[in-house]
């Protein structure tokens, strides 16, 4: 069995695949709006914070996980536990990732759509376009076929191949966009709001934003990095392989920022618009740039092409499961998995056109797909990752991990006793006190503690 599951061809392969399924709608379209709505600078530092002192030790638990077992996250408990509740935890991260892939996919459908839209249709609004049914719901289907078709091919063929291609690319353009709107005058103030930081406006809203957006922009705590993790060879360093993805993620993250900020300031736009920021904000300014629409579609394409090397990576976990421990063929596997998305993600494409569904709300999100986002992108992530750290830190045991994190010529054992400490105590804690904020009583329990 083991030689039919695939290998990455090389640890380059593996970083840039793994590095594609960080870089994604998470970045370029949910960090630019987060950071907005929270104080740009002040919201920065938090959230590197987050991604330096609980993410990076949480992601060598997956990468350790998954390479020692060579499995999905529900195989890698079993192989690590032989059964019992923690394989639910693994269970969760399959039913996670093909949660988030619904609603994701209605997203990067739009954006898909929008390279289109910026030649047709410029001053369309994203209400009147995403209104429309019969564009929402062709475009999110063409974007989940995109997807099978990839995750089809395989490990090496379809996933490194893809990202090998696209993440190069992907900076490309980036680099290309802020050059541009650097140079526009009036940029200077979008700079300082990036790099000045107010630290008088954060609240504890602003530190669950930051390590919520962490956790979905490193694709962390449903498993994605424990399915990566297990085509790497042993001879793999997952300390340093770990740690670039990290480096790209977070570095692709605030270049999305100095690509947005300082044109949005330059043309006078607000910050703080929320999630539609970059799909009504950055048409506007495009459209008062010289060659708008084309600069517009190249930065859907962008988006389109990072959105894609996600989805790969929410539909690859599923499908390793079904691959793995149920013995399907992967070509069932994908189109059993994609065309549940599919069907899952169906209220969401049509929530712009439906009063009822944007009616929905929970705990302060709003709309079918808000609420979605809340659930699986928010609170799953966080209480799988809360559980898959102390299920690597004391039921598997940080030493037996750290040996796993030693291979390669990866971490000294100076190294895998500091990360055992954040893993088995720092995270988990961390991670708690957030969830339980995330509940109106946990609130008021923190705030009796907290004074
Ligand atoms: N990290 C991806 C992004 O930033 C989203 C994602 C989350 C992918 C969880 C896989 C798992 O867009």
């Amino acid at each position: 069995m083991q030689q039919n599951r695939g290998q990455w061809q090389s640890t380059a392969g593996f970083i840039l695949a793994a590095a594609g399924s960080a870089i994604g709608l998470g970045n370029i379209w949910r960090f630019p709006y987060v950071a907005g709505t929270n104080g740009g600078a002040a919201f920065i530092v938090l959230y590197l914070a987050c991604v330096l002192l609980i993410c990076l030790p949480y992601l060598y638990c997956e990468l350790a996980m998954g390479r020692h077992t060579k499995k999905n996250p529900v195989g890698a408990i079993l192989k690590l536990r032989g059964g019992g509740p923690w394989t639910l935890v693994g269970a969760l991260g399959v039913l996670t990732g093909v949660c988030i892939l619904s609603y994701y996919g209605v997203i990067a459908g739009w954006a898909f759509g929008y390279i289109f839209k910026s030649f047709l249709a410029p001053s369309m609004t994203l209400g009147d376009f995403s209104a429309n049914a019969l564009l929402g719901i062709p475009l999110f289907a063409i974007f989940i076929l995109m997807t099978v078709l990839v995750v089809a091919r395989g490990v090496e063929k379809g996933i490194e191949k893809a990202a090998r291609v696209l993440m190069p690319m992907l900076l490309l353009l980036m680099l290309l966009l802020i050059a541009r709107g650097l140079t526009l005058p009036g940029a200077s103030k979008g700079v300082e709001f990036l790099v000045k930081p107010d630290f008088s406006v954060v609240t504890m809203t602003t530190v669950l934003a930051a390590l919520g957006q962490a956790f979905f922009s490193l694709s962390l705590g449903m498993g994605a990095m424990i399915t990566y993790g297990s085509y790497l060879p042993k001879s793999a360093n997952l300390q340093t392989s770990g740690a670039w993805v990290a480096l790209f993620d977070t570095g692709i993250a605030l270049l999305a920022g100095f690509m947005i900020f300082p044109a949005l300031f330059a043309l006078g736009g607000n910050p703080t618009a929320g999630p539609p920021l970059i799909f009504e904000a950055l048409p506007a300014i495009f459209a008062q740039m010289p060659l708008g629409s084309l600069v517009a579609a190249i930065f859907f394409i962008l988006l389109s092409i990072a959105a894609l090397t996600s989805t790969v990576s929410l539909l690859e976990v599923p499908v390793s499961y079904f691959v793995d421990d149920r013995r399907w063929t992967r070509a069932k596997s994908v189109w059993v998995v994609g065309g549940a998305a599919f069907l899952i993600g169906l209220p969401a494409a049509l929530e712009p056109s439906s009063p009822a569904l944007q009616s929905i709300s929970l705990m302060g999100a709003t709309g079918f797909l808000g609420v979605m986002d809340l659930i699986w992108g928010n609170i799953s992530l966080a209480v799988g990752a809360m559980l898959l750290c102390i299920f690597t830190g004391w039921v598997w045991g940080f030493r037996n991990a750290g040996a796993e994190l030693r291979e390669g010529g990866g971490m000294t054992a100076a190294g895998v006793a500091f990360w055992g400490f954040f893993v088995r105590f720092v995270c988990p804690l961390f991670i708690f006190l957030v969830l339980l904020s995330l509940f109106p009583l946990g609130t008021r329990i923190l705030a009796a503690f907290l004074g």
